[in-house]
């Protein structure tokens, strides 16, 4: 992620911490993203919970564009396996303790803890898998999730096909489409969507 899209996502978590509830992450990785809305939760007193099945995406497996040998498994060599990176990252930065990391599928994750609506996060940062079933699974998964003023952030968002994959940008006409968001900032590919209403 580029420095001012980082800049943008910290911003939307400050703002969206401040409504006292956890900012929730789908696609941890190394933990990079999850720096920025760890700080904005340790400062809210709030944390931040971030979702990830650590085996990576479909363009960084083994071959693929986004590949980096140094995340493979030791154990099972051909899958990755990013959480103890992301343990790192967070242990390195001080940040361990406002960070609730849940190894699991999203979708699965959201059934069992975040579905289903409640409103029970400031922030949604979407930024698992870039495919239309995964990116769209998330979408439906966790945007219920989001409480009324809370922050949507989608990253990745290419209205030209020409720029980088469509998915996210999918979701993003989706959220507006719904009626349930409005837009409150796009730097680059970052977007941000505030929920003014219920549905999605
Ligand atoms: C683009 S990376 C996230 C980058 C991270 N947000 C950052 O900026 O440092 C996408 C991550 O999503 C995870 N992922 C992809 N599909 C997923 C799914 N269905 N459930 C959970 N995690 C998924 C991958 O394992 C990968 O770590």
């Amino acid at each position: 992620m580029p420095l001012d899209e980082g800049l943008a996502l910290y911003a939307a978590a400050v703002e969206a911490a401040g409504l006292g509830l956890p900012l929730l992450e789908i696609g941890s990785y190394c933990g990079r993203s999850t720096l920025l809305l760890a700080d904005a939760a340790r400062a809210a007193g709030t944390v931040a919970v971030t979702v990830d099945h650590h085996r990576g995406s479909e363009e960084q497996q083994p071959g693929q564009e986004y590949a980096d040998p140094e995340l493979a498994d030791p154990e099972q060599p051909g899958r990755m396996d990013t959480l103890p990176f992301l343990r790192r990252t967070l242990a390195a930065a001080g940040l361990e303790e406002h960070v609730v990391a849940v190894v699991g599928a999203s979708p699965v994750v959201a059934a069992a803890f975040g579905g289903n609506g409640g409103g029970r996060f400031g922030l949604v940062f979407v930024d698992g898998g870039h495919t239309d079933a995964h990116a769209g699974a998330d979408y439906a998964s966790w945007a219920p999730a989001l409480a009324v003023g809370g922050l949507l952030v989608i990253h990745d968002v290419f209205p030209d096909p020409a720029d980088g994959g469509q998915a996210p940008y999918r979701v993003w006409s989706r959220a507006l489409a719904s009626g349930a968001f409005v837009e409150a900032g796009r730097t680059r590919s970052l977007r941000v969507l505030r929920r003014v209403g219920a549905g999605h």
